[in-house]
């Protein structure tokens, strides 16, 4: 696709405006249950497996989340969208490692909904995936969602229908380790997004536009014709394509650069930092001016301590960092990598001017780690097991028909990736397209190739291949596909099915 049209799927006029409403949970409804071979979502081996996590005097931790549209101002920008309660990101949700939480959604939406647990080893049942664990929350509804929390740690909530994500629809999830060691004084909550809704252009409506784009790239391997085409406008030198839609917006908790959320503290104290990319097509490469940050977690593990300028963070993952804050008034950056804009918050310790929404601290532009830059703490590590199986996902697509896949197949005609309880697995990701993808397995948390960072989502670069290994101890049916939502609603998906 070139230039033009790329323009025109965010700024073009009204022409997709009439399709609105057929997004909602396409794609992600059309799977029926898995075949009966496999564990059942709702089988004896998925509450074995929930009761084993299960203490005796469990604390039990009640949320209420209320799906529903809303108006926000972003900062200056005031928008029509839908979110969780009234405030974006939506409510914190927290609690210990080991706790049940009991969490009652309530859809005030007009359309069906779910409520997914990103990155969480929860009982299959409770993973929020219509068409593959449960049926859709419809309209008028409600669902409670009720499952034990095993392991410490920064997490997420969205929607897995449709492209809901790209609305307001997500909030943190803070799992905390009753022996946390806390070596800090002050913690942090910093969701990023890109933003589009209400300003002209729903994300369903992006959808479309991307879909009815015409040409002739076919299946598989983009030609280097194409990817010429695409460099034009959205390149990076560190993941290639960057991505397919040119946000007018980019956000951290809710707020534009022009009118940021403001973060306090006092000079000299050491604040951890939960930054988790909430964003539907955009990698961030963030930065807090002045300072370098100790990376400290990875997908909600600990790695082994990690100092660095800037950090680059694919859709879906997390990192923790602790920074030791400097006095004055610095910028925190999340630049949209490959892409013209950023995201900023303010972090305040003292008197000084605040920074201006174009600032662009030089952090960003000394040392930039990623997930495969990182060692797994001792105590997160995969511990050494001759693999029983292996499974490759070959990683292409088009952009003109826009279709991904995965092994030459879009969800929900992608084989399931099959595996039997008990076995070490290793996943192959092959990226044979010219854009990153961001790989996310649900219900595991795997390991980056020999003592690499435990994660559930981890970045596959442009013509890139990344192996991670998987205890298989969750049993039953989980979706697996890239967390650019867009390509995931496209048939970058598929299932990691248990065998009975
Ligand atoms: Cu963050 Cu399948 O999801
Ligand atoms: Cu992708």
């Amino acid at each position: 696709m070139n230039d033009i049209n790329r323009r025109t799927l965010l700024i073009g006029s009204a022409g997709a405006a009439g399709l609105l409403g057929l997004g909602g949970v396409a794609a992600w409804s059309k799977s029926g249950p898995g075949p009966a071979s496999t564990v059942g979502v709702s089988s004896a081996a998925v509450r074995r497996a929930e009761d084993m996590r299960r203490k005796a005097n469990q604390r039990v931790v009640n949320a209420r989340l209320i799906a529903q549209p809303i108006t926000l101002n972003l900062g200056g920008l005031v928008v029509q969208t839908w979110g969780y309660g009234d405030s974006l990101p939506g409510p914190v949700l927290r609690a210990q490692a080991g706790d049940l939480l009991r969490v009652k959604v309530d859809n005030k939406l007009s359309t069906g909904t779910s409520v997914h647990w990103h990155g969480i080893a929860l009982r299959n049942d409770m993973d929020g995936v219509p068409g593959i664990t449960q049926d859709p929350i419809a309209a008028g509804k409600g669902f409670t969602y009720e499952f034990t929390a095993p392991d410490p740690g920064t997490y997420f909530y969205h929607p897995h229908s449709g492209v809901q994500l790209d609305r307001g629809l997500y909030g943190a999830l803070v799992i905390d380790d009753p022996a946390e060691p806390g070596k800090y004084d002050e913690e942090w909550i910093v969701v990023l997004d890109d933003w589009v809704d209400g300003t002209g252009r729903t994300p369903d409506e992006v959808l479309e536009g991307l879909r009815d784009a015409k040409g002739s790239a076919q299946d598989g391997h983009m030609s280097g014709k194409d990817m010429g085409h695409m460099g034009e406008s959205m390149q990076s030198p560190l993941l290639g394509g960057a991505g397919d839609i040119d946000y007018p917006h980019y956000l951290i908790n809710g707020r534009t650069p022009g009118s940021p959320a403001t973060l306090t503290a006092k000079p000299g104290q050491r604040v951890r930092i939960r930054i988790i990319n909430a964003g539907s097509d955009t990698a961030f490469r963030l930065a807090l001016g002045g300072h370098r940050m100790m990376v400290t977690h990875s997908d909600g593990f600990p790695v082994e301590p990690l100092s660095t300028d800037a950090l680059l963070i694919g859709m879906g993952e997390r990192y923790d960092v602790v920074v030791t804050l400097g006095d004055g008034a610095f910028p925190l950056v999340a630049s949209a990598e490959g892409k013209n804009g950023q995201a900023m918050a303010v972090v305040r310790t003292g008197a000084g001017r605040r920074p201006g929404p174009d600032v662009q601290p030089a952090e960003l532009n000394r040392r930039v780690v990623l997930s495969t830059d990182m060692t797994a703490a001792a105590q997160a590590r995969l511990p050494k097991k001759k693999v029983d199986r292996q499974l490759d996902l070959a990683l292409s697509g088009s952009m003109a028909p826009y279709r991904w896949t995965i092994n030459g197949k879009m969800f929900p005609d992608t084989a399931p990736l099959m595996v039997k309880q008990g076995e070490r697995v290793r996943l192959r990701f092959q990226n044979r397209s010219m854009m990153f993808h961001p790989m996310h397995v649900h219900g595991h948390t795997f390991a980056l190739a020999s003592g690499g960072a435990r994660k559930d989502t981890v970045i596959v670069r442009p013509m890139q291949t990344v192996d991670v290994e998987l205890e298989a101890d969750n049993p039953g049916r989980w979706a697996t596909h890239c967390h650019n939502i867009y390509h995931a609603e496209t048939g970058m998906m598929t299932t990691l099915d248990y065998e009975k």
